[in-house]
């Protein structure tokens, strides 16, 4: 529930609707009617403020109704968006009425970041061309917003993952005590294998978080997604996301490099395995070192960590791994 002064600040500290109202699949009418509560004449009464913000709300929640079915064109087709379907760092995911996922960035300022990751995807799809067994780690750009308007937004028209991919980060929830090493194990050797190839081709992704990782659970697919963040090796970072935890050089406006893709996936792997995991959160802790220079290549780390899986576990063998239900 919001306080009259929470609700006022939100409504007048909107860009627009989106800003709004795209805070999660299905829940914008919750969100307007918790607002709309709030601001209420009757809990208000002689407040123009709050009057106002009422106002204001309306109008953008109309509009936010009306854009739901928002058609978005490029140079050569056109999109219609039917409801977000995830709500990201700096861009909101629709699906639409075809076999499309549209990311949109939230404010024509980060543009240059969704420029970032159509270069980054580009790249990895010509790498592709010549190393196809790594395709099925990145997601594919299928069109894209070109060049767009002053004031306007970007957007990158994506195959939508959907059919049984859910986040690491819905995976880690799900394992509130922590994951066992075992699963854990299948997820981070493709994960390398993703970030392995990529600094083969030059990008570095610079945003390896829970989020960003979509799991297929049953076929143990693993795919690295949100490249907006994504530079070539040794650049400086073009934005910086505040929900994250940088490693120390980036704290340092240091440049960003493979070894700072090292450390956030070995951040990942610590936040993620459960706490007794002690030999894998061992190679975790020395993969996430201080100095970026002292941190080992995820080329090498391949071999290290299938060593290691190989102490611990013995020969490979197929583990299922199923998302216990929540009962929600
Ligand atoms: N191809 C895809 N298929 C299915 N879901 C996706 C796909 N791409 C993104 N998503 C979903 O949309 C969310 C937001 O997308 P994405 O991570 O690309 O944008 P972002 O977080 O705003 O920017 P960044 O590129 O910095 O991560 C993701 O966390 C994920 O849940
Ligand atoms: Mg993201």
């Amino acid at each position: 529930m919001f306080t009259r002064d929470d609700a006022v600040r939100a409504v007048e500290n909107a860009a627009d609707a989106a800003t709004l109202f795209d805070t999660g699949p299905g829940l914008a009418h919750r969100r307007y009617r918790e607002l709309a509560a709030a601001l209420h004449p009757d809990r208000n009464p002689g407040d123009p403020r709050a009057h106002k913000a009422a106002a204001t709300l309306n109008r953008l929640y109309t509009d936010w109704k009306n854009s739901r079915h928002r058609t978005v064109t490029t140079a050569t087709s056109a999109y219609t968006l039917v409801r977000p379907h995830a709500v990201g760092s700096i861009a909101t995911t629709y699906r639409t009425t075809g076999p499309h996922l549209v990311k949109i960035v939230r404010s024509p300022a980060l543009n240059p970041l969704i420029h970032a990751e159509w270069t980054a995807l580009r790249t990895l799809d010509y790498f592709t061309e010549r190393h196809r067994w790594l395709r099925p780690y990145y997601p594919r750009l299928l069109d894209t917003s070109g060049p767009v308007a002053r004031g306007d937004r970007a957007f990158s028209v994506l195959e939508p993952l959907v059919d049984g991919f859910i986040t690491l980060a819905d995976v880690g929830k799900a394992f509130p005590e922590g994951l066992d090493g075992r699963d854990y194990a299948w997820m981070h050797r493709r994960l390398l294998r993703a970030v392995a190839g990529a600094h083969r081709a030059g990008v570095v992704h610079g945003h390896l978080t829970a989020d960003n990782v979509l799991v297929h659970p049953e076929q143990h697919g693993i795919v690295l997604i949100g490249w907006s963040f994504a530079i070539e090796d040794g650049a400086l970072p073009l934005a910086a996301d505040k929900s994250v935890r940088y490693p120390p050089e980036v704290h340092k406006g240091q440049p960003v490099t493979a070894a700072t893709d090292v450390h956030m996936l070995h951040r990942l792997m610590l936040d993620l395995l459960a706490p007794g995991e002690t030999r894998q959160r061992e190679f975790a802790k020395w993969c996430t070192q201080e100095d970026p220079a002292r941190r080992p290549d995820a080329a090498d780390l391949l071999d290290e960590y299938d060593d290691l899986l190989g102490e611990l576990y013995g020969p490979r063998t197929f583990r299922p791994f199923t998302i216990p239900e929540t009962g929600a």
